[in-house]
């Protein structure tokens, strides 16, 4: 194993949405079912759980600088830029922020205007990530958004007028009724928007999401491979590199907060159902790497202060044969794949049991062909799935 901590990164989740939306299964609830507002959310009570919750998680973290920070959601734009400035120093007043720090917030057009990004902007803030989806009136109704194409591009402007230098734009593709030219579309007109990062999904039907029980009519297999292909192409024409299965960046403006997600970083996570992994070298000298993940719902999460169980809802060692595994869910993900060395220090594996293994995978045209790295080729990263059992093999 390496015998250095990994780099650290902070996760801090809010648990709100105005609308849900019927393809969604993150942590997100309207509030209104609670008994709040979207403009009136607990947003004292919630800042000084969060404090609290990370308290908890501190004495995993001593004396560690933290490298990036990500405030997603559900809708972190529906709470004010006060609480985030205040939310930010307290942070910083418990643990030290790198030089440089990056910090993303996710914002959703349908919740923000000038005066609020300037305000995240003054916080600290210094990346953000727009929930844009698609510009098109037809594709917003059928994902149940409360913006318009419209409002997505002013709210773009917005943001680069508040001073925000580093945007990223959230698309996704394989939408309802969605032809090859309108996800092309799409991707024109975010480009035309010149954001430094474009996260392009393609739409998943999840479980205990409102489109798994009444599913709608997507695009035959034929149009996803061509919407995938010539989406692909016009990014990379455009400048965008894919670094990650869904991830483009122009040079340099890879998300650094995911980045070391992928790489197998370690990260806090505080909020409602926030997880987080943590490494540590314990008394006796052994490597030791823990999940931890928060109470999930929102309401719950808020009673947990005056609870002596705290906020964490469970927590696991990761065993060292569950790490080839784990790690390889990750670092397979980029499209640079990793070195084999960091392989070993990251699994604790010989690298010779890895590579009789993966000849298998070789044959199938999963992986590229590459003296000291594991990297899937354009097929591995198409079946993933595939590529990883066969890495879990016993
Ligand atoms: C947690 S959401 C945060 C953004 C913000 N809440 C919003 O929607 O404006 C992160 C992104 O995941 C993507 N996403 C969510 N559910 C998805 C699904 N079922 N399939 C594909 N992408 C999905 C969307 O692009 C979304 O912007
Ligand atoms: S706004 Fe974002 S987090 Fe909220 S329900 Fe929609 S996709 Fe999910």
């Amino acid at each position: 194993m390496a015998d250095t901590l990994p780099p650290l990164s902070l996760y801090i989740h809010t648990p709100w949405c105005v609308r849900k939306c019927p393809y969604c299964d993150f942590n997100s609830h309207e509030p209104g079912t609670h008994g709040f507002t979207p403009r009136d959310l607990p947003e004292a009570a919630y800042l000084a759980a969060l404090l609290q919750d990370l308290d908890s998680d501190l004495g995993l973290a001593a004396g560690r600088e933290i490298q990036t920070i990500f405030i997603g959601g559900g809708t972190p734009s529906l709470l004010s830029p006060m609480f985030y400035e205040r939310l930010l120093k307290e942070i910083a007043s418990r643990l030290p922020f790198a030089q440089g720090i990056e910090i993303t917030m996710e914002a959703n057009p349908g919740t923000t205007e000038q005066a609020r990004f300037t305000g995240y902007r003054q916080a600290g803030i210094n990346r953000l990530s727009l929930g844009i989806q698609s510009f098109q009136p037809d594709q917003l109704q059928a994902l149940g958004r409360i913006h318009s194409g419209d409002e997505a591009v002013t709210a773009l402007a917005q943001a680069r007028q508040a001073g925000f230098s580093n945007i990223n734009i959230d698309l996704m593709h394989g939408l309802p009724g969605q032809t090859p030219q309108l996800a092309l579309d799409d991707i024109d007109q975010a480009l035309a928007l010149a954001p430094e990062h474009l996260s392009w999904y393609q739409l998943t039907l999840e479980p205990n999401t409102a489109f798994h029980s009444h599913p709608p009519s997507l695009p035959e297999e034929e149009a996803l491979w061509d919407i995938q292909d010539s989406g692909h192409q016009l990014l990379e024409q455009a400048g965008f590199k894919r670094y990650e299965i869904s991830a483009y960046a122009t040079q340099g403006q890879q998300s650094r907060h995911n980045l070391n997600y992928w790489q197998f970083g370690d990260y806090l996570g505080i909020g409602a159902g926030a997880h987080g992994k943590l490494s540590h070298i314990d008394q006796a000298g052994v490597w030791r790497i823990e999940r931890r993940w928060k109470t999930r719902q929102p309401e719950a999460y808020l009673k947990r202060m005056d609870d002596l169980r705290g906020f964490i809802a469970g927590k696991q060692p990761i065993q060292a044969d569950e790490l080839p595994l784990e790690f390889a869910m990750n670092a397979l993900r980029l499209t640079e794949g990793v070195a084999l060395s960091t392989w070993r220090d990251n699994t604790g594996q010989p690298v010779d049991r890895l590579l009789a293994r993966l000849q298998s995978a070789d044959k199938k045209g999963l992986l590229m062909q590459m003296p000291e790295k594991l990297r899937a080729s354009p097929q591995g990263l198409l079946f993933l799935n595939e590529l990883l059992a066969l890495i879990n093999e016993d």
